[in-house]
């Protein structure tokens, strides 16, 4: 059955902004951050440590950090993970008093190399000393599996392949892995299949989160099966921001506002207010010169 309320991981200042051509202003970022913790989301992904090159709308993430201290105090239970590739961006995220992270890992060498300039094996050899490090100073670490469904240059990715990786991450210890839709290619008999093959190798939905972008529309009914099948953790993006620079067809993930029209319609428990977060979602689209592609922040502010 479905469950009584949803944790949802907001990932639209990292994953949304990574993406946008244009670079907000630092005080942009940190009031788009402010306004999601006042609409209730309590994990907001918030920006990454990762090289300054590689993603330049992030590279601020140590201007932003200090605009966000008066947060915590007012939101006890907030948390405010960020990306780290490596040491360095451990060091990076440690030295700003970041709470959590997350390390991405690909199912495809493809990606991987593409996203992380080495292949799979060699990229879990560079979180390895990260989650650990992490876990000594008592942050926890979420761990993502980019193109668990389908992937730009490869295909369709095998399920073993998914499931292999996902385990790795887990056994190097992180706390949650979140399984992510790159492209937003897959469908819901896929989600099915892939938490069955977790369950399987002992993976129970209790420890995995869904990470899907929209690209083809799947989303929200992709969401439903992993809320069926056990998933109590859902990623999104207010507006429906995002995507990844360093995959060809990302497009944005799944809105937030779009699932919370769902979640509330099925009369699951967020925690977020609907009208206050379609209103940042409005304004941000201000702020980045183009209109929320999310439905529902157009139906709810139009
Ligand atoms: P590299 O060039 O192989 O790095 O990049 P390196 O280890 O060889 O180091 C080269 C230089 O970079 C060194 O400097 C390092 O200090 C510096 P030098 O000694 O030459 O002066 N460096 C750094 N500086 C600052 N911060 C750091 C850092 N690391 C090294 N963290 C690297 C490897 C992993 C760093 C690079 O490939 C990278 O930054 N990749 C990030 C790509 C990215 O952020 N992609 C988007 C996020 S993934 C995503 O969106 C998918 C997701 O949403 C899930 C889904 O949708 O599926 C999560
Ligand atoms: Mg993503």
């Amino acid at each position: 059955g479905l469950p009584a309320s949803v944790r949802i991981h907001e990932v639209g200042p990292r994953d949304g902004l990574q993406n946008e051509k244009a670079t907000l202003p630092v005080a942009v970022k940190a009031e788009f951050i402010a306004r999601l913790a006042a609409a209730g989301l309590r994990t907001i992904e918030a920006a990454s440590f990762v090289h300054p090159k590689w993603v330049p709308q992030l590279a601020d993430a140590e201007e932003l950090f200090p605009q966000l201290a008066e947060l915590p105090a007012k939101y006890p239970v907030l948390r405010l993970p960020v990306l780290v590739p490596n040491e360095r961006g451990l060091d990076r995220a440690l030295a700003n008093g970041v709470g959590d992270i997350a390390v991405f890992a690909s199912a495809t060498e493809s990606f991987a190399r593409r996203n992380l300039n080495r292949g799979v094996a060699e990229s879990l050899e560079m979180f390895a000393p990260v989650v650990r490090r992490a876990t000594e100073a008592g942050v926890p670490v979420r761990s993502y599996v980019s193109m668990a469904f389908g992937d730009p240059w490869e295909g369709p990715v095998p399920i073993d392949q998914v499931v292999s990786v996902g385990c790795a991450l887990l056994e190097l210890g992180s706390t949650e892995l979140s399984l992510g839709d790159t492209i937003g290619t897959g469908t819901p008999g896929q989600v099915a299949a892939l938490l069955a093959a977790f369950a399987d190798r002992g993976v129970g939905p209790e420890r995995l989160a869904v990470h899907f972008h929209d690209t083809y529309g799947q989303a929200l009914a992709n969401t439903l099966a992993a809320l069926q099948g056990g998933v109590r953790t859902v990623d999104a993006s207010a507006g429906g921001l995002g995507g990844c620079p360093y995959a060809k067809s990302a497009t944005g993930n799944l809105a937030t506002e779009d699932l919370v029209w769902m979640l509330h319609g099925l009369g699951i428990e967020t925690g977020v207010d609907l009208d206050a977060l379609a209103a940042t979602s409005a304004w941000l689209a201000g702020e980045l010169g183009r209109p929320s592609p999310s439905r529902a922040v157009r139906a709810l502010t139009g």
